[in-house]
């Protein structure tokens, strides 16, 4: 740090110019990622309670209102008007703390958590953080847990089994009543990702396409992330991790002695954390409600569908699987899916590279003039790559 402070004029020019080289959402080249641009009543919100801290809840005690509200919204839209929890960082806390919640309610020392091979990588962080032993089990032929490997994967040491609504990869939805019934005979915790699928799947499911329960419907589903900051369109940082009851999250509650707000519970991973984000996800759920929501959804799938039926057509190209939800896995028998990936970033094309396909994700931020422009690109790349 230099000594003397510099103007803000100097500082904004500089941060002008530094950032314009990153990608934007508006270009609609995002194409892999599953944040979004947040509303912008969200981004007004948020700039204007970005003092509030929910980790000293005494000091602010009408924005922890605010997050037991936004909390019950969350709950509403996951068929349980009695869930709690709270905005987390992200899907990774919210699954950190999910497995936390488990561990700690078995009591065991030695323990093991199933994932299926789809699971995302905060459950392998959580395994190394938590000390527990994380058992991957295959995927049937569309791309969701076998669950006869998951029965079979069940021993004394099993505490846990998570099932995905919305895989990172494929946007595929794991057999959740299944496997609520199978933690429901074994005494097993079941918690359900859906970090991504939780802002998507009741809205498919009011558009009429064809929605397996998922959520606390399920009887035996003890806790759900779900983040607004992927389809719930609310700045970063605003994950959510909701638990079918009161009892369930306080399992990893503190009671912390010396906040200037007096002593003060926290439960989450995090001890100072942002009530701005709280806030704006209260706001956006307010001000777009559930047919906001159905119609943003409604537009992502319109697109998804048109590229997962025009991507076969481009010769040597072909899709993983008819999308479940606005998830797009692009695969060749033909090229290196490297290559193809490479090539589509060097026409700056931001798409994401798992180890057998390119994974496209519409967001709301992607409009059908993208849609189209990445299709003809991708044309050309595959032409190229022919010769
Ligand atoms: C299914 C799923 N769970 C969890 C996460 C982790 O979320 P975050 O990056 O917000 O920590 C992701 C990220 O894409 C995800 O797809």
């Amino acid at each position: 740090m230099q000594v003397e402070g510099l103007p803000e004029k100097t500082l904004l020019k500089e941060l002008e110019s530094r950032l314009k080289g990153d990608f934007t959402y508006s270009s609609g080249r995002i194409i892999g990622s599953m944040c979004t641009s947040p509303h912008p009543l969200a981004r007004k919100v948020y700039a204007r309670f970005l003092d509030k801290n929910l980790g000293d809840s005494g000091l602010f005690p009408a924005a922890a209102e605010i997050e037991k509200e936004t909390m019950i919204m969350l709950g509403t839209l996951l068929s349980n008007t009695g869930a709690t929890g709270h905005i987390v960082t992200g899907g990774t806390e919210a699954n950190v703390l999910a497995l936390w919640t488990a561990k700690k309610l078995s009591k065991k020392t030695n323990c093991e958590v199933i994932v299926p091979f789809s699971a995302h990588c905060s459950f392998d962080k959580a395994s190394d953080l938590l000390g527990l032993k994380i058992v991957k089990v295959k995927l049937n032929d569309r791309f969701q847990v076998d669950v006869g490997a998951v029965k079979k994967a069940v021993n004394p040491k099993t505490i846990a089994v998570v099932g995905i609504a919305g895989t990172t990869g494929l946007g595929a939805v794991d057999p959740i009543d299944e496997l609520s019934e199978l933690a429901l005979e074994r005494n097993l915790y079941f918690h359900v990702d859906a970090a991504f699928g939780g802002f998507v799947l009741p809205f498919l499911k009011d558009l009429g396409y064809s929605v397996p329960d998922f959520d606390f419907a399920v009887p035996g589903v003890c806790s759900i992330t779900v983040d607004p900051h992927k389809m719930g369109l609310v700045p970063i940082p605003a994950g959510g991790l909701l638990f079918r009851n009161e009892n369930l999250r306080k399992t990893v509650s503190w009671d912390i002695p010396y906040l200037s707000g007096g002593e003060t519970e926290q439960a989450t991973l995090v001890g100072t954390r942002s009530g701005a984000s709280a806030i704006a996800v209260w706001t956006v759920m307010k001000l777009l409600g559930r047919e906001g929501y159905r119609k943003i959804v409604r537009n992502c799938m319109r697109l998804t569908l048109k590229l997962a039926e025009d991507i076969p057509k481009i010769e040597g190209l072909d899709r993983v699987a008819e999308p479940t939800m606005n998830v797009v896995g692009l695969k060749s028998d033909v090229f290196d899916i490297r290559r193809i990936a490479g090539e589509l970033r060097a026409k700056k094309w931001a798409v994401s590279l798992f180890p057998r396909h390119i994974r496209i994700v519409i967001g709301p931020h992607v409009k059908e003039r993208h849609v189209e422009r990445f299709l003809q690109d991708l044309k050309k790349v595959a032409d190229e790559l022919r010769g």
